[in-house]
């Protein structure tokens, strides 16, 4: 179909693990998953932590019969799922149409353009839940078009997470991983590699964070405070430890702050993963390749917040996953002061 690339997904999964230096109270070492190594060297670059699902959900629906090659896919995203869904998707020949906001970061339009998909844009200024109508309205009018793979209720989501990222982690470090915080969109990542660690070892502490404000900046999280936001049925919170609320500013600085350890070289490779050191160690050193998406920033937030709560011991060893890049968010005003530096 128009626009369709091949695209490896052997490059999916195995992700490197990188040493982040905080400046914490205590001795922890503090560990991010670049997940933006998904799909690396494939056209259009590297993916985020949505390429993940992106498989996971439509290797499912494809040994479930769900699809057949006049199959249209369709997907509320504001963007990471969206792109995913659209390059794997369009590779493998079928038809994708992505519902999102019209004030999306340019990038993730981009990228969902690029993949050959098609776009519906609702207005941003009704609010995420508008997304998920729209879509729904769009299927109701003609239900043997579309397929949904349903990222919030897809028990592939967490699924996919529990089989690959929770292993990963535990198996990157030894086993010595005693915490494990991720932000929650549809609460996939979190509430499956919590319970695939969990099911390793019971006391690994398992942190999900959320946006602090309804209407909040940090791409990629669900605000779900109030009881009128739809609450993704996947998202299992049992699997939670504990939960975090973050501000959309706190979330900005500690990616800027990251951005800076990068820069003083305080951050280093601890295990390649699927890829050669080399390459992670070149990526490393090239300029501003730690532009991390907000959620990342979110992710440091809620290990200083930790630390000051006292929940943090010498010796622990904390992982968090950097969900993507920040360059695609270059658009975005909170941004600006960033990309001048
Ligand atoms: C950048 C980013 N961070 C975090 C998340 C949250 O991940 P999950 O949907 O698995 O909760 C997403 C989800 O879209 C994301 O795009």
């Amino acid at each position: 179909m128009a626009g369709s690339v091949a695209i490896d997904e052997s490059t999916i999964f195995e992700t490197p693990l990188v040493e982040l230096v905080l400046d914490l109270e205590c001795d922890a070492t503090v560990l991010g998953k670049v997940e933006w190594f998904n799909l690396v060297g494939t056209p259009h670059g590297g993916g985020s932590v949505k390429s993940r699902i992106a498989k996971g959900m439509l290797d499912a629906a494809e040994d479930a019969g769900e699809l057949d090659p006049d199959t249209v896919l369709i997907e509320p995203t504001s963007g990471n799922t969206g792109s995913e869904i659209a390059r794997l998707a369009t590779a493998r020949g079928y038809e994708v149409e992505i519902v999102m906001p019209d004030n999306s970061a340019g990038g993730k339009i981009e990228a969902v353009r690029d993949a050959g998909a098609t776009i519906e844009f609702v207005p941003g200024d009704l609010g995420y839940d508008a997304v998920l109508d729209r879509c729904e309205e769009i299927i109701a009018a003609a239900p043997e078009r579309y397929h949904r793979l349903n990222q919030y209720e897809n028990p592939a989501n967490p699924g996919t997470h529990e089989r690959t990222t929770a292993p990963e982690i535990y198996e990157a470090t030894d086993g010595a991983v005693s915490h494990f915080i991720a932000g929650v969109g549809t609460g996939g990542t979190v509430t499956g590699t919590g319970r695939g660690l969990h099911h390793r070892d019971e006391s690994i502490a398992v942190s999900g964070f959320e946006p602090a404000e309804p209407l909040h900046a940090i791409d990629g999280l669900k605000y779900l405070k109030s009881g009128n936001h739809y609450h993704p049925g996947i998202y299992d919170e049992r699997v939670l430890d504990e939960k975090r609320y973050v501000d959309t500013q706190d979330a900005y600085d500690r990616a800027r702050e990251l951005r800076s350890r990068y820069q003083h070289r305080m951050i280093s490779c601890v295990d390649s993963g699927q890829h050669d050191p080399t390459v992670v160690r070149d990526h490393l050193r090239v300029d501003d390749q730690f532009l991390v998406g907000t959620s990342s920033g979110a992710g440091v937030q809620v290990v200083y917040d930790l630390d000051a709560a006292g929940a943090l011991d010498d010796g622990d060893v904390v992982v968090l996953m950097l969900c993507d890049r920040g360059d695609k968010y270059a658009d975005i005003p909170l941004w600006a002061a960033y990309f001048d530096d």
